[in-house]
């Protein structure tokens, strides 16, 4: 098949819908690449690199629209675009069906087919093609990047000796991709971040990210399908409120992603919380295109209120960092090529009954396949309920029991190594019982030793088994030279399981520290 990257013409938008790697990665599916002149200039990929990763460049979108059966863009095509649209063609952008209902219809009268790329659904096997995350992940990076460019302070605490200076303290509002990475970001460079979401099973990501999450003093789940949240109650909306009025004072940044699908953005930093904020504050709505989780926020401005506080509402974060937006909304379109091309031979196959590719499809053979019918495969599932908090006592009563387990355990353990030391003490000659003993009490120690340590520390701790190793080796090597075969014979075996475990253990110890290297 023939796919062709279209170039933008949405005023300000830099990314492209195809990079040289990722088309490098479609020939490999047995597709040819074809390009718009100029589609990847503002993204910092010229015709040339195209050219030299075996890419046609086309000189007009209209040459492009007629050579291409795949079309392939990143924002929702125009009118004009979709009617020239053939009935062998397949269109794959950003659509966003819901709200451009009348643009769906006009492309599904043309008999061509669409694939939007924020239909991808959000089930495990899909996030390869998940461009709405992948833009939201550079969204929450940039919006902290933004944050910092705006406020005229570090984010990272300091002891110079011109003075102290404190740490910056951010608060992330809507713990979703967005807010994860603005977490992730905000940490990094070492501000105090405080976040907050209401689907309680995010606390514990954003807990081992490092942040504290703000527990609200209120029983309500508000998870909904697929990883997002569903609308909350009045009650639980003013008990956030009030959490959010106490830390307005405090904070210094406010990153704000909050989101529930198909609705507009719920208003969360109201007017009062700004008005609360110190002087050089920033807030950072990325919800702005949906209508701002802040009072205040106008879409694709920056303001400063009155009190010195900067609000961004910025709608186009991913295009501000168009070439890392291009490799990885690229990378999302050719994982959804693979899907499209199972024996990787160029002969697409868009199989209706596939979860993915029917649930992005929202035109195919003259028909409108928007919404489609629910997953079969169940989209990533709530996480099940947490057990009721013990009581101190109960806890107290749990552990009084474990610890008379393991004290049975320990007599019976005892009892049966003294009988079996009694049974061989009956036919072995002395010199062997008193070796035998110590060989019973160093198993039975060891035993006890590893048991108490925790599971994360066993590979360490097999490392370490090296001294044990070294001195069975020096056992063995005083041995190696007897008379008897049999002797020989457990030495070098002695010798070589030993000396696999010592090498062994440096191996992995090695490959351990490298997963903490930066390269
Ligand atoms: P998401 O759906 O993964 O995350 C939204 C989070 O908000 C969810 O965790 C949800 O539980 C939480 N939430 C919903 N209602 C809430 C409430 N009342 N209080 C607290 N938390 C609440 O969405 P994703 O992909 O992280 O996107 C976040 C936002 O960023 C969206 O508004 C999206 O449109 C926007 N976005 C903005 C861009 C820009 O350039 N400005 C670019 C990409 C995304």
């Amino acid at each position: 098949m023939k796919i062709g990257a279209l170039k933008e013409t949405f005023s300000g938008e830099n990314r492209v819908s195809m990079t040289p790697a990722s088309a490098l990665q479609l020939q490999k599916l047995g597709h040819e690449c074809f390009v718009e002149a100029g589609a990847g200039n503002a993204a910092r990929f010229s015709d040339q690199d195209y050219e030299k990763a075996g890419v046609t460049v086309v000189k007009s979108a209209a040459d492009l629209m007629k050579t291409a059966d795949f079309i392939t863009k990143v924002r929702p095509p125009e009118d004009a675009e979709v009617k020239k649209l053939r009935k062998d063609q397949t269109l794959i952008s950003f659509f966003y069906p819901a709200a451009n209902e009348d643009l769906m219809k006009s492309a599904a009268t043309t008999g061509s087919t669409v694939i939007a790329m924020d239909m991808v659904p959000r089930i495990s096997r899909a996030q390869k093609m998940d461009a709405l995350s992948s833009m939201a992940n550079i969204a929450g990076y940039r919006a902290v990047i933004e944050a910092g460019n705006n406020f005229g302070r570090f984010f990272t605490g300091q002891v110079t000796a011109a003075g102290k200076v404190p740490p910056a303290k951010v608060l992330v509002i809507g713990a979703g991709v967005a807010g994860l990475a603005a977490i992730g970001a905000a940490q990094s460079l070492g501000a105090i971040v405080r976040a907050f979401d209401v689907r309680p099973e995010v606390a514990e990501q954003i807990e081992s990210m490092g942040a504290e999450f703000l527990f609200l003093d209120f029983e309500e789940d508000a998870s909904g399908e697929g990883g997002y949240a569903a609308p909350s109650s009045p009650e639980f909306r003013e008990k956030q409120l009030e959490c959010f009025r106490g830390q307005a004072p405090d904070v210094d940044i406010v990153i704000t992603t909050a989101l529930i699908p198909n609705r507009d953005a719920p208003k969360l930093w109201l007017k009062d919380m700004v008005e609360a904020m110190k002087p050089g504050s920033v807030v950072v709505d990325l919800a702005a295109e949906r209508g701002g989780n802040c009072d205040l926020t106008e879409p694709d401005q920056k303001i400063e209120t009155a009190n010195g506080v900067t609000i961004i509402g910025y709608t186009d974060f991913p295009s501000r960092m168009a070439a890392q937006a291009s490799e990885l909304y690229a990378t999302n379109i050719r994982h959804m090529m693979a899907d499209l091309t199972p024996e990787k031979d160029g002969v697409v196959v868009h199989d209706m009954e596939d979860d993915v590719i029917r649930g992005a499809t929202i035109a195919h053979a003259g028909e409108v396949t928007f919404p489609p019918p629910p997953p079969k495969i169940q989209a990533i599932a709530k996480a099940p309920p947490k057990a009721p908090e013990k009581t101190p006592e109960e806890k107290r009563a749990e552990e009084e029991a474990a610890a008379k387990k393991a004290l049975d355990r320990t007599a019976w353990l005892l009892a049966v190594g003294g009988a079996l030391c009694l049974l061989v003490g009956l036919a072995a000659p002395a010199s062997f019982m008193q070796h035998f003993i110590v060989f019973v009490l160093a198993v039975f120690v060891g035993f006890y030793v590893i048991w108490g340590v925790a599971h994360a520390l066993h590979t360490p701790l097999m490392a370490i088994t090296n001294a044990i190793s070294s001195i069975i080796i020096v056992g063995a090597l005083l041995q190696i030279g007897s008379s008897t075969t049999v002797v020989v014979v457990l030495a070098a075996a002695s010798i070589l399981m030993a000396s696999v475990n010592i090498f062994g253990g440096f191996l992995v110890t090695r490959r351990m520290l490298a997963m903490f290297e930066r390269s």
